[in-house]
């Protein structure tokens, strides 16, 4: 059940009985917004969808399910029983593609048709089935559900793309039922633990990339736009949830993440969205500068080197309304 946006009525998709209006579906993906994908320059709420990002938003990875994010999913997937669960800009699908794998109810929402293509090419590529999973572009400020309807919300690195977090949080709780849970996976996947390995030269690498990248581009007055919107997530989610509670999975598990699959990929088509406002010509041309240089001093293959780390235990706080 959806809430229509002319009438505000609840209907079933596609055709609102109310008022007769129709949404579409393109590639499989309701149509449930017309907003921009991406609001930067607005005297109203702004926010980044990853529509161009998209692509390259994990690089090589793009199809893979990682070890971590399927052990979340299984927590979701537990924590919602026979209910719905709203992966709230769900991305490329690292949640919802495993959350479907284990057979639950999706709705799957973001304000990227490029992204949400992404998470059904994953899914195709795991040969998991998205019949369980409902599509959707939408927008996380207006979530087009009735009240009460949801049983668990995750919306992972998406809050502090939107200049105004405490309405999406005040929507995803106005969805969820009462007892229904907003679920934060609150570690920072990539991070490590103690770590027992050298990734000096990874490192070493990574930051004359960006340096050199960013020293070129201020020369064109170009500067990194950090859209990166912070808020109290606990003073919000406590003023407006009744109980907290928070559990820790464990992983401890030894990762390799090659340059050349992930960083590099990401940053040469312009994945990270701080940015999202340099001029794609432009970008091209000083990144082609930039690999030539770090080719010159590291040789051809630098992008074989691998950052080695062990992912560390996935803490969960669990806002339940
Ligand atoms: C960093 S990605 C995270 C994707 C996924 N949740 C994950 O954990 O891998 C952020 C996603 O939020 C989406 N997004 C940004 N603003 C949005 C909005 N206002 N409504 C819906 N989705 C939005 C982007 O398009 C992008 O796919
Ligand atoms: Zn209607």
């Amino acid at each position: 059940m959806f809430i229509c946006s002319s009438c505000g009525k609840a209907y079933d998709l596609p055709i609102c009985e109310n008022c007769g209006c129709t949404v579409a579906k393109i590639n499989d993906i309701w149509q449930l917004s017309d907003d921009p994908d991406i609001v930067t320059d607005s005297d109203g709420d702004k926010y980044i969808g990853y529509e161009f990002i998209g692509e390259n938003y994990s690089g090589n990875r793009r199809n893979t399910i990682e070890y971590s994010d399927a052990l979340f999913a299984d927590e979701i997937s537990k924590i919602t029983g026979d209910g719905i669960f709203l992966d709230l800009g769900c991305g490329d699908g690292s949640i919802t593609v495993p959350a479907a794998r284990n057979g639950t109810n999706i709705i799957a929402a973001d304000i990227s048709n490029t992204m949400i293509t992404l998470l059904k090419q994953k899914a195709a590529y795991n040969n998991i089935s998205l019949n369980n999973v409902i599509l959707c572009r939408m927008n996380a400020l207006r979530i087009m559900l009735p009240d009460n309807f949801i049983d668990s919300v995750v919306s992972n690195g998406v809050l502090h793309l939107i200049s105004n977090p405490e309405k999406v949080i005040q929507e995803i709780h106005r969805v969820l039922k009462s007892g229904g849970c907003f679920v934060f996976r609150d570690d920072v996947p990539g991070k490590t633990v103690d770590m027992p390995f050298d990734n000096d030269i990874y490192n070493k690498i990574v930051n004359e990339i960006f340096s050199l990248y960013w020293k070129t581009l201020k020369e064109h007055d170009i500067y990194p736009k950090k859209y990166n919107w912070n808020f109290d997530r606990e003073e919000i989610c406590t003023g407006l949830f009744s109980f907290k509670e928070q559990i820790v999975i464990s992983v401890s598990r030894e990762y390799l993440n090659k340059m050349k699959d992930g960083f590099l990929p990401r940053i040469k088509s312009r994945g990270f969205s701080d940015q999202v406002d340099v001029p794609s010509h432009l970008h091209d041309i000083v990144m082609q500068n930039v690999i030539e240089q770090i080719e010159w001093k590291y040789g051809k293959g630098f992008d074989e080197v691998a950052f080695r780390g062990i992912e560390p235990n996935i803490e969960v706080t669990i806002y339940k309304k």
